[in-house]
C-alpha cells in the first residue's frame, strides 16, 4: 500500500469546495494514510471541525498558538511526508507563492521538505486572473504539484472551470507523488474487460470479465509514472492521466493493439477476448417469429499471440490466464505458445477469484519458470505485484543488452 503509514498534512482553506476535502481525507485514511487536518479561519465558515476531526486521524488544527510544543509551527511541516492543500483558495496560492507565514498552515507549507500538493478551486475569473496563474507558474518552478480545477457547476449557479478536482483524481495525484516511480517515461498499453461480438442489433456474445482488474493495472501504472493507454471494452470510472481506446469487438481491440503495440513499452492484456464470434451478425434484430436461429461461430484472431509474434526487443509482454483446472501448466504453455515474458494465472472457479469480483489470488509465472504467489487480496494489489514483475523483467533486459529498454 503506496500510502500505508504516510503523514499527510491536509491543508483545507475557505472556500465552498472544503466540503469535498472530508471526502479526500476519508479516502486517505482509508488508504491507510495517517492524516493530519490543518483548517485556516476562512475554511471554517464552509466546513465544521468536528466532521474532519471525525474522519481524519488526529483532530483538526487551526492555530499556531494551541499546541503544547514550543515550535509547533515547523513541526507538522517536517513530520510531514506530503503537504496537500485541497482547496487551495487564490489566498492561499498568494501567500504561499510571496512566502508568508500568516497561520498555521502557511508556516507548515513554508516549514516543509515534503512534496506539496495544491488542489485550486475558485471561480473561473479568479482562476484565469494573471495574477493567480503567475503565483501558480511560480509555485510550479518551485517543484509544487498542481492538481488543476475541473470544468462544471460553480457556487451561487456559475459554471466553467475552477470546481475543484474529483476527490479520485486528487488522491491518485497523492499516490504518484508518493509511490515508486520505476516507470517514469514508460508507455505501458493494458486492455481490459470482455469483447462483445455482435449476434445481431440488439444481442451480442459476451463474457463476465469486469475489466476492474485491467483498470487496477492502469491506475497502478500511472501512479508509478507510467504514460497509460487503456483499450477497453467497459466504462468503469477512467484512471486519471489515462487515455482510453474503447472498443467492444476482438477484431476492433486487435486494431487499436495493433496500432499502440509497436510504441509501446509494456504491453498487459487484461481483457477477456472472445475465443469465438458468430460468422455473421443478422442486419436488424433477429425475430422470434423465424424460430430458434442457429448461430455458427468462428475463432477470433489470438490478439497477444500476434503481439507476440511481432515482439520488439526491450518490449514486456504480459498475459493472463484464467484457468478452471491445472492452472500452472496451462499457463506455462500460453505463456511459451504467444512468446510472453509474463503470464498472470488465476484458477477463476476459486471463491472471490477473477470474473466480476474485487479480489483476485495469482501466481505470476515469468518466462524461464520463476513463480510468484499472490494470495487473495484486492486488484490493486495483485496490480502492484505484477508491475513489480514487469520492472524485475525490464531491469533483467537492461543488465543482459546493458541498454535501456
Ligand atoms: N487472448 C487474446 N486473444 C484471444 C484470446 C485470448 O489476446 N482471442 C489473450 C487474453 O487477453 C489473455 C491470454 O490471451 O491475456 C490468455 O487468454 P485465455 O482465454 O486464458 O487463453 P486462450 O489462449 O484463449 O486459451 P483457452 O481459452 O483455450 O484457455
Amino acid at each position: 500500500m503506496v500510502l500505508h503509514g504516510r503523514r499527510i498534512v491536509l491543508g483545507v482553506t475557505g472556500g465552498i469546495a472544503a466540503y469535498k476535502a472530508v471526502e479526500v481525507c476519508r479516502r486517505l485514511v482509508d488508504a491507510g494514510a495517517h492524516v493530519v487536518p490543518v483548517m485556516t479561519a476562512g475554511a471554517e465558515h464552509f466546513v465544521g471541525r468536528t466532521t474532519l476531526s471525525a474522519l481524519a486521524s488526529e483532530p483538526v488544527q487551526t492555530s499556531l498558538w494551541d499546541e503544547a510544543s514550543p515550535i509547533p509551527h515547523t513541526r507538522l511541516g517536517q513530520q510531514a511526508d506530503l503537504v496537500l492543500v485541497a482547496p487551495a483558495t487564490a489566498r492561499l496560492l498568494a501567500a504561499y507563492a510571496a512566502g508568508l507565514s500568516t497561520d498555521l498552515l502557511t508556516n507548515t507549507l513554508l516549514a516543509t521538505r515534503a512534496p506539496v500538493i495544491v488542489c485550486p478551486a475558485m471561480h473561473t475569473e479568479m482562476w484565469e486572473n494573471p495574477a493567480v496563474q503567475d503565483n501558480l507558474a511560480t509555485l510550479r518552478r518551485r517543484g509544487v504539484q498542481v492538481v488543476e480545477p475541473e470544468e462544471g457547476r460553480l457556487a451561487g449557479g456559475d459554471s466553467g472551470k475552477g470546481r475543484l478536482a474529483a476527490p479520485e483524481r486528487i488522491v491518485a495525484e497523492v499516490e504518484r507523488v508518493l509511490g515508486p516511480k520505476d516507470l517514469v517515461g514508460v508507455h505501458v498499453v493494458v486492455s481490459a474487460g470482455g469483447t462483445r461480438e455482435p449476434i445481431d442489433a440488439v444481442r451480442v456474445v459476451a463474457n463476465r470479465s469486469s475489466g476492474k482488474q485491467g483498470y487496477a493495472i492502469a491506475a497502478e501504472a500511472l501512479a508509478r509514472g507510467a504514460r497509460v493507454t487503456l483499450v477497453t471494452t467497459v466504462e468503469l470510472p477512467l484512471p486519471p492521466g489515462a487515455v482510453a481506446r474503447p472498443v467492444e469487438t476482438a477484431a476492433e481491440m486487435q486494431a487499436a493493439l495493433d496500432d499502440l503495440a509497436p510504441t509501446a513499452d509494456v504491453v498487459v492484456m487484461a481483457a477477456a477476448v472472445a475465443d469465438f464470434r458468430p460468422v455473421h451478425a443478422a442486419d436488424g434484430k433477429i425475430k422470434k417469429e423465424m424460430g430458434v436461429p442457429e448461430i455458427v461461430l468462428e475463432p477470433t484472431p489470438d490478439i497477444l499471440a500476434g503481439l507476440g509474434a511481432a515482439k520488439r526487443p526491450g518490449q514486456v509482454l504480459v498475459g493472463f490466464a484464467a484457468e478452471t483446472s491445472d492452472l500452472i501448466a496451462n499457463a506455462e504453455s500460453k505463456l511459451r505458445r504467444k512468446n510472453l515474458d509474463l503470464i498472470v494465472a488465476n484458477d477463476v472457479s476459486a471463491p472471490g477469484v477473477g470474473f466480476q469480483h474485487d479480489t483476485n489470488a495469482v501466481t505470476i509465472v515469468r518466462a524461464g519458470g520463476d513463480t510468484i504467489t499472490v494470495s487473495l487480496t484486492d486488484k490493486r494489489a495483485i496490480a502492484r505485484a505484477v508491475l513489480d514483475s514487469v520492472c524485475d523483467v525490464r531491469a533483467a533486459l537492461t543488465s543482459f543488452d546493458g541498454t535501456q529498454p
